[in-house]
């Protein structure tokens, strides 16, 4: 690092409670001088920034909930991140400069240049980028993957199988397109609501049974048509003997609004709504979740469908088994380009968007949709001994990455134990 560099800091200034469209011009770089870290704590370049729905709640004065809180005026922003590190504490054990480290759920600051406590951040194997693609970590092999993964196993009746109609909303998202493959991997019949159709197509080619544009003329047409014709459909004969449309048996909840209101008419009784994000309110102030219209409140309440709110950061005792089979799917993951014939193991697609200065815009793309599979933003370059690492993974067997994988990834190793 030079002497006297100035490094960026994204921070907010002027007001809170604007719409996010109007949240750039709230940004601005500030100088940051570096300082010397404390004893127990490092220096870090940053590497990747994970890019988070959560965020646009707490520009709110009030996100709604009590465990995370609204920014104050100037505060840098922070989410999760991975860093080099250039520098450490006397007391710190562990990390050692050119070390990439992970920060894995939200106090990563948005700079150049980062002092962080030690005990936030875990130390990335360099070997593991022979593996994984380290940006994985802030997705699939991080507090993306756990979400998915963890609610589908624990929250109301366990993992859906064989018998399981599934709904996903947001479903080319980070989590939604886990969540999608994860069902599909477990036999269910899955229908993704995604907004456009270059992200229908990309559904389709992760396995989804029928992908739904959002921003069709008649989405709840479409959704009927998806559900006539899934292959659980043929099954479910009517009188005439002709396929009756099947019933949603678990909705995966990543955005609340039209699109759930649309999605609990087609819902079984006695079914599962797992309320994991409501991003299509982030806007508003108020309770987190709101209140779901008179008209979907009376459908929740006559089929007594089971409506259960879901934060991953309960179930940190599944997260041992959930890296390890999340870990395994995406090493082993093929190239599948022109491959017809290998099957998807679990792809974590991502939007890497480039350069901190990128940043704002970035999560302002991705609130609007612009994001396929998990947003990151690239800062700077790996350290050489992990980009050199990352560049022979190609070199090993998919099945090879898959099995080797389990002896690096312990809730500890990923920073999340
Ligand atoms: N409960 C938990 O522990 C937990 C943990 C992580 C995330 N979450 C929640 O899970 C959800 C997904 O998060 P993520 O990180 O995977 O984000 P993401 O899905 O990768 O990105 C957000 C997506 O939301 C969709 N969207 C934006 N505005 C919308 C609207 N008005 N109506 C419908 N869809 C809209 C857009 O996709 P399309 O344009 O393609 O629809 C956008 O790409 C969020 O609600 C987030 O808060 C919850």
């Amino acid at each position: 690092m030079r002497a006297g560099a100035r490094h960026l800091l994204w921070c907010i200034l002027g007001s809170q409670g604007a719409k996010h469209a109007a949240l750039a011009s709230q940004l601005w770089p500030q100088p940051l001088p570096p300082r010397t870290p404390a004893p127990h704590e490092v220096l870090c370049r940053t590497v990747y920034l994970s890019v988070d729905p959560f965020l646009r709640c707490r520009f709110n004065a009030s996100t709604g909930v009590d465990y995370t809180q609204p920014y104050a005026l100037g505060e840098p922003i922070a989410s999760a991140g991975i860093g080099e590190v250039l520098q450490v504490g006397d007391a710190v054990r562990g990390p050692a400069p050119g070390d990439l480290v992970v920060e894995p759920f939200d106090s990563f600051p948005w700079q150049s240049v980062a002092v962080l406590e030690a005990a936030k951040v875990q130390r990335v194997p360099p070997l593991l980028a022979l593996l994984l693609p380290p940006s994985a970590l802030l997705g699939a092999c991080g507090q993306t993957g756990l979400t998915a993964w963890c609610g589908l196993e624990t929250v109301g009746g366990g993992r859906p199988n064989g018998s399981d109609v599934v709904a996903v909303s947001g479903a080319a998202g980070a989590v939604g397109s886990l969540v999608g493959q994860l069902c599909k991997r477990r036999g269910a019949a899955v229908v993704g609501v995604c907004g456009s159709e270059a992200k229908v197509d990309f559904l389709q080619e992760l396995g989804f049974d029928r992908a739904l544009n959002r921003h069709s003329a008649d989405l709840r047409a479409d959704l009927r048509a998806a559900l006539l014709s899934v292959p659980q459909a043929d099954r479910a004969l009517g009188t005439s003997r002709s396929p009756q449309p099947v019933d949603i048996t678990l909705y995966w909840d990543n955005v609340g609004g039209a699109v759930s209101d649309l999605v609990i008419q087609c819902m079984a009784p006695r079914s599962e709504l797992l309320l994991c994000g409501q991003i299509s309110t982030y806007d508003a102030e108020g309770d987190y979740p709101p209140p779901l219209p008179a008209e979907s409140a009376a459908v929740v309440e006559r089929r007594r469908i089971r409506r259960e709110r879901y934060t991953v950061v309960k179930y940190k005792h599944r997260f041992a088994p959930a890296l390890a089979e999340l870990c395994a799917l995406v090493a082993a993951e093929a190239r599948r380009r022109g491959r017809r014939d290998a099957a998807p193991e679990l792809r974590a697609e991502e939007t890497v968007y480039d350069g901190l200065d990128a940043a704002p815009a970035a999560f302002i793309d991705m609130m609007g949709g612009g994001n396929t599979g998990k947003a990151v933003v690239r800062c700077s370059e790996l350290p050489p001994p992990v980009a050199r690492a990352a560049a022979l993974r190609a070199w090993l067997p998919p099945a090879l990455r898959g099995r080797l994988v389990r002896s690096f990834v312990t809730p500890e190793a990923l920073g999340v134990g």
